[in-house]
């Protein structure tokens, strides 16, 4: 029977979604809609994964509760109420929703836009107070006027579409998006300060970061063209609410569209309640039914996958590979992993660095899973089954294990290969392994040939090459009932250092391995266990 997840949605979610959850066979989901904070620290050990919208906060008071917990997907796109390096610690993957509600929210900074230029809420406010006040809402055109669009993501991109269609000139700005990539807007990219004092409108489209907190504040008030119109759809706080209603008051701003604010809902001395200028709405951005389908649709079919097939699309801290590329590296991602944890037992020291040096088929796909996989079966060894694919790169960097990768691409069709060279700042290893028709395989360890699975009962032996060591090791083991699976030795030359490998049926007896270290043709030998 297949394993069954208990699941939790502690915030609304559209049906939809809920149904796609309980349909998946695999999840029993309890679907709370609101879940207060004292029941969500009481009840959340239950869960092996968590649903959650903006309200439900994720972090380490709740992450201390989570006894089974292994994936948490924000349905939406901001995961400012999730702690995602504390998720990260404990091992838990976090996910967003974000393609669903780009339109909507698109949609929405453009309402704003026309709302501003055509002060509608106020006129509407006005008629409501049954008043004539024609000429106080006399607006302004959007035809041929100056948008800046800060943030060229999913939403930013959305709005400049619909700006270009109303025929206002677009100045764009995305450090982090190559131009190249912009090209087809066809809009002028250029920088924060032009957008500042050439736009008549500016609205923001980018996550709350150290870059973008204060984008507007009280210091660079003087730079914006006077009369702008400001537009936030995004996340309060990337506008300074003070400077906005200090920016109104003086009449450099000319009114502020805003969805969103630094605290929700905000407090009521907010100064922008009392500005007729700023236009406010409850962060609606999202709250369209299209939206709320899609959002809840994208959140449901990204637990079921990853609940059935450990794929995480969207994933924020764990690596994203679409099925197709799972189906190409799933060999490898084995591989690597007993190999960091056969060089783990196999060194001596701490481990410092690991290089892993790709060649062939293999170097056309994102490797980086691979590096983490060769981390978490290097930090099982000492860490057990606390360390997964999540939390492996963190503990890595905690103990300041480096781990790289790099493709050497061949225009010849080379065998997909890779070496693996670990220091731990004294000794080298070095393995060279591959997959083939039987599964993941070492072919040479110390720049010497050598070819076995790495898995199971292994005893790693370097000694002198001279006679008698393969008898002297075959009484040995058979004196204390150790069963040989297969042997292989390579030397570098003859009467020189000398690599012996032995596959056993069984745990090694800690005495034999104690009998072999004494030999005197003995220089080292190790005991892997490989599960
Ligand atoms: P996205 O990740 O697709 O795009 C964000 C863009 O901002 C990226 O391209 C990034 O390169 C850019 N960026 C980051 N720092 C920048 C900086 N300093 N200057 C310029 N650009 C910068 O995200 P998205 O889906 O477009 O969402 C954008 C924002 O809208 C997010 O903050 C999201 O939480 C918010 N949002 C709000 C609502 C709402 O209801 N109001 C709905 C959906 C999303
Ligand atoms: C988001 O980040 O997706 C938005 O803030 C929308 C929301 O969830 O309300």
């Amino acid at each position: 029977m297949a394993e069954k997840f208990k699941v939790l949605i502690a915030d609304n979610l559209d049906a939809e979604g809920v149904e796609i959850l309980e349909n998946s066979g695999i999840i029993e989901v309890d679907y709370r809609k609101k879940t207060d904070r004292e029941e969500l620290l009481k009840i959340i050990g239950n869960y092996h994964g968590l649903i959650v919208r903006s309200a439900t906060k994720v972090n380490k008071e709740v992450l201390d509760k989570c006894e089974n917990l292994k994936v948490v997907i924000r349905a939406g796109v901001g995961v400012d109420n999730i702690d995602i390096p504390a998720c990260s610690q404990k091992g838990v993957v976090v996910m967003n929703a974000p393609a669903g509600n780009s339109v909507s929210t698109a949609e929405q900074a453009i309402a704003l836009m026309f709302a501003l230029a055509r002060k509608t809420p106020q006129a509407n406010a006005s008629m409501k107070e049954k008043k004539w006040e024609k000429s106080k809402f006399n607006g302004t055109q959007l035809t041929g006027k100056t948008i800046g669009v800060i943030g060229l993501g999913r939403i930013g991109k959305e709005v400049v579409k619909r700006c270009k269609g109303l025929q206002m000139h677009v100045l764009g700005f995305d450090p982090y998006i190559p131009k190249e990539a912009l090209e087809y807007l066809q809009i002028e990219l250029t920088d924060v300060d032009t957008i500042l004092a050439k736009s008549d409108f500016i609205t923001v489209h980018t996550p709350l970061t150290e870059t973008t907190a204060g984008l507007v504040n009280s210091k660079n008030l003087s730079k914006l063209k006077p009369g702008v119109r400001l537009i936030n759809c995004a996340r309060g706080g990337i506008y300074d609410e003070a400077a906005i209603a200090e920016g109104i008051k003086s009449g450099v701003i000319a009114g502020a569209g805003l969805d969103v604010f630094t605290e929700e809902p905000p407090k009521a001395d907010l100064p922008l309640y009392e500005l007729e200028d700023a236009i406010l709405t409850p962060h609606l951005g999202a709250s369209t039914d299209e939206a709320q389908l899609e959002v809840a649709k994208e959140t449901a079919d990204s637990m079921v996958e990853y609940l059935k097939s450990g794929v995480a699309r969207n994933s924020l801290n764990f690596p994203t590979l679409d099925p197709g590329q799972m189906d190409v590296l799933a060999p490898w991602f084995e591989l690597c992993e007993k190999l960091g944890s056969l060089i783990a037992q196999a060194m001596k020291g701490a481990i410092q660095t690991v290089q892993i040096e790709y060649r062939g088929e293999l170097t056309n796909y994102n490797l980086n899973p691979l590096e983490i996989a060769m981390a978490k079966g290097l930090l099982t060894v000492a860490m057990g089954d606390e360390v997964n694919l999540v939390n492996a790169p963190v503990y890595a960097k905690d103990r300041g294990i480096t781990i790289a990768g790099n493709s050497i691409k061949s225009t010849s069709n080379e065998a997909s290969v890779l070496k693996v060279s670990a220091s731990d700042g004294k000794e080298n290893f070095q393995i060279r392994a591959t997959v083939n028709f039987s599964g993941g395989t070492i072919i040479g360890v110390n720049n010497l040939p050598m070819e076995f699975k790495p898995s199971g009962h292994i005893l790693l032996i370097k000694n002198k090459d001279v006679p008698k060591v393969v008898g002297e090791l075959g009484t040995l083991l058979g004196s204390h009932g150790v069963n040989i699976a297969s042997l292989q030795l390579a030397r570098d030359t003859r009467g020189g250092a000398a690599l012996t490998f032995i596959e056993i049926d069984d745990e090694l007896p800690g005495e034999v391995l104690e009998t072999l270290k004494a030999k005197e043709y003995i220089l080292e030998a190790r005991y892997i266990r490989i599960r």
